[in-house]
């Protein structure tokens, strides 16, 4: 069977060189002989170890009856979501790490590939290298999943990490992180919180069976976070990191996606660098964590190359995991969650910030004034907000504090 690999970016180019690197092994899990027939890319590639498989004509690889994989690593959702869709109506499996076009169309691509007998496999577009929706559906299926909870973008924990560890600046870390192939090209998308969004809302879709759309999940990004900030959080054992979670309340499923103040030695706040975890809560089997490389072009190549053998080799089954489409009535309000808060403010306004939200422990060694509260409402937490503006109390931060 032939393998087509639409965009020769970062992990296009990796997919191709993982594949002829550990090519005998592939082959030999997929139990069928397998090349890369075609590169699709719109640059110019002649000059490259794969020319002679290069074309810029998309339907080069539609037209033709070999290529049974399509393996779409563009990025984006145009053209990626027209090429994605011909190929399923094609008959032909689609595998890909692209997580912006899973969020916004993945029930649609997974309804076309029911009807078709194919599969649309979708394992690197979250968590990169590591095996995490697979298992998830496979083998959480059975219990109630009451909360996942992650490190979702590898670049923004980075940048934490390095303002943690080595007080760099937001700045200079995002720059490394970029220099260093993690960041996507624009870094809005990881820096404002819209990659790991993206990526809850797959995870929920996932868990959940209902396809949750990105815009209906609350997006705060790190762009706001302060060295004091960190400092804080550092005097009281913790660390802050972007979050990605989706929990189940009395009410029904938040989720959300914001910086949040963990415990050091927590399953997630101990995560460096460009790792991501996720930890996944039951009622029936209490804390599960999945670990490793969330990010980079060999880890992703190989999750990607995972599925391409996992759909080969289904024999003509199509794979179960995916969800159905639904209206965006999936998650409640996020203001519906209760977590206590660390709250930093100017020295002067402590007596204010203090009587306005309760403190149940003062943070001591940190410049201004810091303190956690107590466990809040949502709601309750944006009322106070609110008063204390008009009471002239500034909010230096105010970050929500998990327990995962
Ligand atoms: N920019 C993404 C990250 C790449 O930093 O995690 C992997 O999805």
């Amino acid at each position: 069977m032939k393998i087509a690999v639409i965009g020769f970016g970062t992990v296009g180019s990796g997919v191709v060189e993982v594949f002829y690197k550990n090519r005998d092994k592939i082959e030999n899990k997929a139990g069928c002989e397998l090349d890369v027939k075609y590169i699709v890319d719109i640059r110019d590639l002649s000059a490259s170890p794969y020319a002679d498989k290069w074309t810029k004509d998309f339907n080069d690889v539609l037209n033709d009856p070999e290529v049974g994989v399509v393996v779409e690593t563009m990025g984006g959702i145009n053209p990626a979501y027209d090429f994605s869709k011909r190929s399923l109506l094609a008959g032909k499996h689609v595998v890909t790490s692209n997580k912006e076009l899973v969020a916004a169309h993945g029930a649609e691509f997974i309804a076309i590939a029911k009807e078709k007998n194919v599969n649309y496999l979708f394992e690197a577009s979250v968590g990169g290298g590591i095996p995490l929706l697979h298992p998830l559906y496979q083998c959480l299926g059975a219990g109630d999943v009451t909360a996942v909870a992650g490190i979702l973008n590898g670049t923004t924990n980075f940048i934490m990490t390095r303002m943690i560890e080595d007080g760099m600046s937001f700045e200079d870390a995002l720059k490394l992180a970029q220099d260093n192939g993690f960041a996507e090209r624009n870094p809005a998308a990881d820096v404002e919180g819209h990659d790991a969004c993206r990526k809850i809302a797959i995870l929920t879709s996932l868990v959940y069976g209902k396809h949750v759309y990105p815009d209906e999940v609350h997006t705060e990004g790190i762009t706001e976070i302060k060295a004091a900030d960190v400092a804080a959080a550092s005097a009281a054992g913790c660390a802050i990191k972007l979050i990605g979670r989706v929990e189940k309340t009395d009410n029904g499923l938040v989720a959300m996606v914001a910086p949040s103040v963990l415990k050091k030695t927590s399953p997630l706040g101990n995560i460096s660098d460009v790792y991501n975890g996720v930890l996944v809560r039951g009622s029936d089997l209490g804390d599960v964590m999945f670990y490793g490389k969330g990010a980079g072009k060999a880890p992703t190549a190989s999750a990607v190359l995972s599925d391409v053998i996992d759909a080969v080799s289904a024999g003509g089954n199509i794979r179960k995991l995916g969800w159905v489409d639904a209206a965006h009535d999936t998650l409640i309000d996020y203001r519906n969650d209760n977590t206590a808060v660390m709250i930093r403010v100017a020295a002067c306004d402590k007596e204010k910030a203090v009587e306005l939200f309760g403190c149940e422990k003062e943070i001591e060694g940190v410049e201004d004034y810091a303190f956690f509260t107590p466990v809040l409402n949502g709601y309750k937490l944006e009322e106070l907000k609110e008063k204390a503006k008009e009471q002239g109390v500034e909010l230096l931060c105010a970050l929500r504090v998990l327990d995962y």
